[in-house]
C-alpha cells in the first residue's frame, strides 16, 4: 500500500518551503505565458463553415505531403504481408487489386487514407494503444515477420484522447520514436541538460507520488508542481489542477526528464515545450509521423462566476468537442465551426491585437484532455491527493470566477456568435477530459469530411466492464452522436447494447464495421480493436485499474507482450494480416470498382459485424 500524504503534512511541509513567495523555478518560468502585440495579419478566429468545412492551410499542406510519403509506406506494408504470406501457415495470396492499391497503380487519389485513434483509460490505454502501434508499425522486425507492421507508417492521422494523448503526444514531441523506446526510454545514454531527449514514460515512477514510500519527498514534490503554475498565475492567467497536473504529467510524457534527474527542480521538466512546436520536430517536417491530434470536452451551461462545484458532471453528447492539433485549437462541430491558432492559444477574448504565446504547453493540453477531476468517479486516493491539490491552489491564489476542477482556457470564440454556440458569452472555455460525454476514443476529429479519412483503426480500451475491459460503449455514445448531427458527420451502423459487443465477443478479436455502407455514403470503414480479454490460453494481464498511476517496467513488457498478441493473431488466425491488409483497403477498392474476392471475401465474412 501506497502511503498517502495527509493534508496537514503537505500544509506544513508547503509552509516550511515557503511555497509561493520569491524565487521562480526554471520550470515556473519556463511554464509561464508570455504576451505580446499580435504580428501585423494575425487573425485569431478562423471560421470553417459548418457545411463545407475548410483545414487550414498548415494542415492541408502538410497532410498533402504525408500522403506522398504514405505513397511509399503503402508499398513497403504491402512487401511485408506478401513475405508474410509466403512463410506463414495461411495459404491466402492477396487479390490482385489489393497488390494495385497498394503497389500505388493509381496514385494518391484512390490510396487508404487511414486514421487511428487511440482511447482513454488512463496508463492502461496508453500501454494498450502503445502496444497496437509496436504490432503496426514498420520499424519493429517483429510486427514486419508478423505480417501487421508497416501500416504506421502509412496513416494520415494519429487522435488521441485521455491517456491516449499521453501516447500520441510524447510520441509525436519525442520525435516518433519506436514504441517501446518512447515507453521504457533509450538507453544507455541521457542527457542531463535537461532538454534536449526523450527520457521515457518512467511509468514506474507515480504519476501523484513519485517518492515511493517517502512521504516527504512526495510532499515537497507536490509542493514544487504547484509552484510550478505560480508564474502563469502572476501573469495573470487562470490556474487550476489542470496545471498542476500538467506538470506532473510533464516529467512523463514531455523531454527532459530522466530518472535521474526526476527530483531536480532545477531543470525545467518539460515546461516550455508546446503543442504548436511539434512543427519544428523534424519528423514532423518530413512528414515521417501521422499528423496527431488531441481531443476535449467542455462544460457549457455555467456563468463566469461558476466557481469549484458539484461533482457529477457528465457532459451531454450536444456540448462542442474541442480538438487540439499543432496548428490550431478549436472545433469542426456545427454549433460553432471555429479555430485559433494553436500557437496563440491564451490570447485575450477581449483584445484581439494581443497575442499570448507559451499557454499551449504539451503537457498541459495532454492534462486537459485527461482532466477527470470533476468527474465522481476518481478513485478516493487519487481524489485525495487532488482535493489537497485544489484546496491548496485556492489557499495560495486568489482567483475569482475560476473552476478549479477544470481546464480554464481563454475563450477565442468569445463573442463568435452563430446562435448555436453555448460559450459565446463567456471569456473562459471549461475544458475537461475527453471522455467524459461517453466517446471515449477519439473518432470526432476523424469523421470531419474535410480531412477525407476513409478508413479507421479504433484502438479502444477503455473500462467499460467492472473488470476493466472494453464493452463498446464509446463506439454506441459516436453513433448516438453522429445522429445529432446528420449531413456533417457519418458513422457505420454498430451494435446498440455493451451485451452484443460482449456476447458476440467484438472486443475479444478485431472487428470490422461499415462493410455494407453503400458507396454513396460517407461512412469510414472501422477496424476496432478492442481490449477485451487476452488472446486464446493466456491469464489477462491489460485490464488494470484506470487510476494506477504506477507500472514497473515487467508489468509495462507483459502488457506490451499480451498486446501484441491481440493485434498480430487474434484467435491464432493466420490470415489476419491478410484480412488487416483486405480492411484497409476495401474503402479504396470501392474507389476503383473491384469487387471483394478471394481471401477478402472469406476475411469480411469473418471479421464484418453483421
Ligand atoms: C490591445 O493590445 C495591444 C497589443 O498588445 C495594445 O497595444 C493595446 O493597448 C490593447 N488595447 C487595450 C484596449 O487594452
Ligand atoms: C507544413 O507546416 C510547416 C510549419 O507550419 C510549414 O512551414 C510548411 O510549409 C507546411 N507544408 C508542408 C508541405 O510541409
Ligand atoms: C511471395 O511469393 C510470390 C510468389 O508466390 C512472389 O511473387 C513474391 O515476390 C513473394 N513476395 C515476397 C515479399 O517474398
Ligand atoms: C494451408 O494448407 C495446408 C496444406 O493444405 C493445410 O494443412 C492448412 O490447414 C492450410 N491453412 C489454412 C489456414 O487454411
Ligand atoms: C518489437 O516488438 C516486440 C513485440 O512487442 C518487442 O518485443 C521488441 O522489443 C520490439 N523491438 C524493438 C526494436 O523495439
Ligand atoms: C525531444 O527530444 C527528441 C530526442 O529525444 C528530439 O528529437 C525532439 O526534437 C525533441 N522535441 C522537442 C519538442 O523539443
Ligand atoms: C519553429 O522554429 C522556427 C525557427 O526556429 C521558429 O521561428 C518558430 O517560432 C518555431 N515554431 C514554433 C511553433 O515553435
Ligand atoms: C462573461 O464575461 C464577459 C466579459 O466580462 C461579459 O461580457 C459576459 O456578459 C459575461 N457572461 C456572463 C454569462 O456573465
Ligand atoms: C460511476 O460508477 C458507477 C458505478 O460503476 C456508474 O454507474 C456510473 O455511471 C459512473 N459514473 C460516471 C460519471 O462515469
Ligand atoms: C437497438 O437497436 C434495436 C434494433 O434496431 C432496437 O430495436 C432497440 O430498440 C435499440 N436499443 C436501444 C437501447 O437503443
Ligand atoms: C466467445 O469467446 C468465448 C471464449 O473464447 C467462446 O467460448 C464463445 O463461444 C465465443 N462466442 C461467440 C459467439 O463466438
Ligand atoms: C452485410 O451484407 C451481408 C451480405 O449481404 C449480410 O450477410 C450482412 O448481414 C450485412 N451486414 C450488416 C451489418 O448489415
Amino acid at each position: 500500500m501506497r502511503a498517502i500524504l495527509t493534508p496537514l503534512t503537505f500544509y506544513l511541509i508547503a509552509c516550511s518551503l515557503g511555497l509561493g513567495a520569491a524565487a521562480e523555478s526554471v520550470a515556473a518560468v519556463a511554464y509561464t505565458p508570455s504576451v505580446q502585440a499580435c504580428p501585423p495579419g494575425t487573425s485569431l478566429v478562423r471560421q470553417t463553415g459548418s457545411s463545407a468545412q475548410s483545414l487550414s492551410a498548415g494542415e492541408a499542406a502538410n497532410v498533402s505531403g504525408r500522403q506522398q510519403v504514405a505513397l511509399n509506406a503503402w508499398k513497403g506494408y504491402l512487401a511485408n504481408v506478401q513475405a508474410y504470406l509466403n512463410t506463414s501457415q495461411s495459404n491466402a495470396s492477396l487479390p490482385q487489386y489489393v497488390d494495385d492499391i497498394l503497389s500505388g497503380l493509381f496514385g494518391v487519389g484512390p490510396q487508404p487514407r487511414l486514421g487511428i485513434a487511440t482511447s482513454g483509460g488512463g496508463y492502461r490505454s496508453a500501454i494498450f494503444g502503445a502496444g497496437i502501434l509496436n504490432a503496426l508499425d514498420g520499424r519493429n522486425q517483429t510486427s514486419v515477420e508478423a505480417g501487421t507492421g508497416g501500416v504506421l507508417q502509412a496513416a494520415t492521422y494519429l487522435s488521441g484522447l485521455s491517456g491516449g494523448s499521453w501516447l500520441v503526444s510524447s510520441l509525436a514531441q519525442a520525435d516518433f520514436p519506436m514504441l517501446p523506446e518512447l515507453i521504457f526510454g533509450s538507453s544507455p545514454s541521457q542527457t542531463n541538460d535537461g532538454n534536449a531527449k526523450f527520457g521515457g514514460w518512467l511509468a514506474d515512477m507515480d504519476l501523484l507520488t513519485p517518492g515511493g514510500a517517502n512521504i516527504i519527498r512526495d510532499a515537497e514534490y507536490l509542493v514544487d508542481i504547484v509552484d510550478e503554475v505560480s508564474g502563469k498565475f502572476s501573469a495573470g492567467f487562470p490556474v487550476t489542477v489542470t496545471d498542476v497536473w500538467a506538470r506532473a504529467l510533464s516529467r512523463h510524457f514531455a523531454n527532459g526528464t530522466t530518472a535521474a534527474n526526476f527530483f531536480d527542480d532545477n531543470l525545467p521538466h518539460g515546461a516550455g515545450i508546446t503543442f504548436s512546436s511539434i512543427v519544428n520536430v523534424s519528423s514532423f517536417v518530413n512528414h515521417e509521423q501521422p499528423f496527431p491530434i488531441v481531443v476535449a470536452d467542455s462544460l457549457v451551461s455555467r456563468t463566469n462566476g461558476s466557481a469549484v462545484t458539484e461533482d457529477g458532471d457528465l457532459v451531454p453528447l450536444t456540448n462542442p468537442i474541442y480538438e487540439f492539433n499543432p496548428f490550431e485549437m478549436g472545433t469542426y462541430d456545427p454549433q460553432l465551426g471555429a479555430f485559433t491558432p494553436m500557437r496563440f492559444l491564451g490570447s485575450p477574448p477581449t483584445n484581439r491585437s494581443t497575442c499570448v504565446t507559451g499557454f499551449d504547453q504539451l503537457a498541459y493540453i495532454a492534462g486537459t484532455s485527461s482532466n477527470v477531476f470533476n468527474g465522481p468517479n476518481v478513485t478516493s486516493a487519487v481524489l485525495s491527493i487532488i482535493d489537497k491539490i485544489v484546496n491548496f491552489l485556492e489557499e495560495t491564489f486568489t482567483q475569482t470566477d475560476v473552476r478549479l476542477d477544470s481546464a480554464a482556457v481563454p475563450n477565442a470564440f468569445f463573442g463568435v456568435s452563430p446562435a448555436t454556440f453555448p460559450d459565446s458569452d463567456q471569456t473562459v472555455l471549461t475544458l475537461v477530459d475527453g471522455g467524459e460525454d461517453g466517446e471515449t476514443d477519439p473518432l470526432q476529429p476523424l469523421l470531419v469530411l474535410a480531412r477525407g479519412v476513409d478508413t479507421i483503426i479504433a484502438i479502444d480500451a477503455p473500462a467499460d466492464t467492472s473488470d476493466n475491459f472494453a464493452a463498446g460503449l464509446d463506439l454506441i455514445s459516436t453513433q448516438a452522436r453522429v445522429q445529432l448531427f446528420p449531413g456533417t458527420y457519418f458513422f457505420p451502423p454498430v451494435p446498440n447494447t455493451t451485451d452484443v459487443y460482449l456476447s458476440q465477443n467484438l472486443t475479444r478479436r478485431p472487428t470490422f464495421f461499415g462493410c455494407n455502407s453503400s458507396a454513396a455514403s460517407d461512412e469510414p470503414f472501422v477496424i476496432y480493436i478492442a481490449n477485451g480479454g487476452p488472446p486464446l490460453g493466456q491469464a489477462p494481464v491489460t485490464n488494470t485499474p484506470t487510476f494506477q498511476l504506477e507500472y514497473s517496467n515487467g508489468e509495462l513488457g507483459a502488457m506490451l507482450d499480451q498486446t501484441f498478441g491481440m493485434a498480430t493473431g487474434p484467435e491464432k488466425d493466420p490470415d489476419w494480416p491478410a484480412c488487416l491488409a483486405c480492411a484497409i483497403t476495401d474503402r479504396a477498392r470501392r474507389t476503383i470498382v473491384a469487387s471483394r474476392s478471394g481471401i477478402c471475401e472469406t476475411c469480411m465474412a469473418r471479421y464484418c459485424w453483421s
